[in-house]
């Protein structure tokens, strides 16, 4: 027994992950998120050439196995589904059972010599047994195209048992600021799924764009939806020319609503409806400029500046006033209008209002402001701000639903019944959960996708940085608060500077793996090193798939500090083991010929500009990065 052990770890170290071909024996197991528990034995089977998978009679179990069907055929094999509750030799039996040890959304997934046996208790848990199934395949199995050949798949034997840590598992994406087609949004479920995220975040609104269907308020999408085209840096883009044609945009009408909703709850995927208000919604000002207490000329935003962010803990204020009035009953009859609408469109419990960065500045001037304060006793303006998201609550739950917002909305006094969502870090979660409110993590700290993976001088350019390995230490439960207000966590795609779906992808992948872990695994299960591993070999199936993603970890970090006035100190190091980094300051392009680094480097005299890249076995696998020796001194703080 010894023996063979030590023969199949030798075997485990020195396979490579990315020699595995379809048929070949696929030795390790890399799940993503990791499961409670896998047991693996010595010995594989090898499904055969003609596939029965069984089903219960139940729908929602027959549709999966037509999905594991599919993709099982992308090697050709030949699949039949048939009902039925027992196994025969070499089957795949999908079984929902009535086991009280199986937990919610949880399955054990059982491969022996003679067969595939998957039990749950819910659709939902054969779902992610389905899930698990399928990373278990080499990575053909996540290809788009029909392969020629027919193909013996073979899977190692195991027993996994596995449930989730949260029942809030989501992604955000932001369909404002650009927006993404019916095609691309099921695509981006087809690809969190995977991974096993139920939620799907849509930002529907913003200063950018409004993109749904409002029957009763037809300018929010005759207006609202478009605006003049620019491509560049969000925040440095001109403002639209009078007269200037709005030929960017668009929206999702009521039906394609519907048919996103349906995709998304086929695959055990719920969609949260975001509308944001007051603050970010010039869309809808520009629409109806009736609903802003600043009378003037509103404008969809091209992405041009109209806010200024000053920095230094100073509160950042609007050029133009994107707010809805508080001090408007139109406002409200407003939101009225498009909560009964969302609420009949999206079945999922929650509606969320935004809330977030409200610019107070032209409140502060606003007479009807004043009033407002005067007549309901409203002490400042964060009390207003109360005012109006306690109302929007009140409009949300007579519609049937929960509201949930920003953790801004603690801002005054938070509503009775909302949840937060807190992402100016954990502090408005922790808040909010002590006032006994339920609560969603998503904190900028570690959750935050939008940002860069990797150095500026590399990545397009973000205000800000969150690598791989920091998302990986995303815990949704901190200290001291009650665990069963955590509902979970989930991982926001902001798209301001997100003008494309390979570009979303690039960005979700691979951070969305780590926050998967974080809000499915077992806190102890988790290890960064051990995580890195398995993403090497998700990058093959992302590649399989054809899903883009960034290889951010590959290159090096760079730490610059100064050793006196004129000198600056290099740290270089990497976020993954085993990887050399080589460096000229020569202006040539460096190879693993040239000097790896090894400690701190200082600057040549003269030397314009440092070049790194890193390899790993004597191939180059990181990207080439060429550091100005100016970009340098100004990170150090030399002038
Ligand atoms: C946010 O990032 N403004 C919620």
């Amino acid at each position: 027994m010894k023996k063979v052990h030590l023969l199949t770890i030798i075997t485990f170290l020195f396979s490579s992950v990315y020699s595995q071909k379809a048929g070949h024996k696929n030795e390790i197991i890399s799940i993503i998120p990791q499961p409670v528990s896998i047991i693996q034995e010595k010995g594989s089977f090898t499904l055969p050439y003609n596939i029965v998978i069984i089903t219960p009679k139940n729908e929602e179990v027959k549709r999966i196995a037509q999905h594991l069907s599919r993709q099982i055929k992308t090697v050709t094999n030949q699949v039949t589904i048939k009902e039925g509750t027992s196994a025969i030799p070499r089957s795949i039996l999908l079984s929902l059972t009535g086991n009280k040890k199986i937990p919610k959304d949880g399955y054990q997934l059982k491969i022996t010599t003679a067969g595939i046996t998957l039990l749950a208790n819910e659709p939902s848990g054969i779902f992610y047994g389905v899930q698990t199934l399928l990373q278990l395949f080499s990575k053909e199995i996540e290809s788009t195209v029909i392969h020629q050949k027919p193909n013996a798949w073979v899977l190692p034997i195991a027993t996994i048992k596995d449930h989730p840590r949260f029942g809030w598992r989501g992604l955000m994406l932001d369909v404002s600021r650009h927006f993404f087609t019916v095609a691309e949004v099921k695509n981006y479920i087809d690809q969190m799924v995977k991974y096993k995220f139920n939620l799907l975040h849509l930002h529907l609104t913003d200063d950018q764009g409004w993109r749904i269907q409002i029957k009763s308020l037809p300018k929010l999408t005759e207006v609202g939806a478009w605006r003049v085209e620019r491509t560049g840096t969000f925040g440095t883009l001109s403002k639209p020319t009078p007269g200037e044609a709005t030929t960017y945009g668009g929206f999702y009408t009521h039906e394609e609503i519907k048919e996103i909703v349906k995709y998304a709850g086929d695959r055990f995927v719920n969609i949260l409806p975001e509308i944001d208000v007051p603050g970010h919604s010039l869309a809808a000002i520009a629409s109806y400029p009736e609903l802003s207490c600043t009378p003037g000329e509103y404008y969809v935003s091209p992405g041009d500046r109209f806010m200024i962010w000053p920095g230094g803990g100073q509160h950042f204020y609007g050029l133009l006033d994107n707010t809805i009035c508080p001090a408007l009953e139109k406002s409200f009859e407003f939101l009225d209008r498009v909560f009964t609408e969302v609420a009949q469109l999206f079945p999922f419990e929650y509606i969320h209002m935004g809330g977030d960065e409200t610019a107070r500045n032209f409140w502060e001037k606003s007479e009807q402001i004043k009033a407002l304060m005067q007549k309901e006793n409203l002490k400042n303006l964060d009390e207003v701000q109360s005012y109006f998201v306690k109302r929007v609550e009140k409009i949300i739950n007579s519609k049937g639903k929960k509201m949930i917002g920003w953790d801004e909305i603690l801002d005054g006094g938070l509503a009775p019944n909302a949840a937060v969502m807190s992402w100016r870090g954990m502090k408005g979660g922790i808040e909010a959960a002590k006032q006994g409110h339920e609560v969603v993590m998503s904190p900028t700290d570690f959750a935050y996708i939008d940002y860069m993976q990797g150095d500026a001088s590399i990545e397009p350019p973000v205000y800000s940085t969150l690598r791989l390995k920091k998302a990986y230490q995303f815990e949704p439960v901190p200290e001291g608060v009650n665990a069963s207000l955590i509902k979970g966590g989930q991982a926001n795609l902001w798209t301001e500077q997100v003008y494309n779906m390979r570009h979303a992808q690039y960005m979700t992948w691979p951070r969305a793996l780590a926050i998967a872990e974080a809000l499915w695994s077992p806190k102890d299960k988790k290890n960064w090193n051990d995580f890195a591993t398995r993403v090497e070999t998700h990058f093959g199936r992302l590649n399989a798939a054809q899903v883009k993603y960034a290889p951010s970890i590959y290159d090096p970090i760079f730490e610059i500090t100064k050793k006196d006035s004129a000198t600056i100190i290099i740290k270089l190091s990497t976020e993954i083991e085993g990887l050399s980094i080589h460096y000229s300051f020569d202006n040539s392009f460096p190879d693993n010929y040239y000097p790896a680094y090894s400690s701190p480097l200082i600057v040549p005299k003269d030397a314009a500009a440092l070049k790194v890249i890193t390899y790993r076995d004597n191939k180059p696998i990181g990207r080439l990065i060429v550091m100005p020796i100016a970009e340098m001194r100004k990170r150090a703080g030399i002038k």
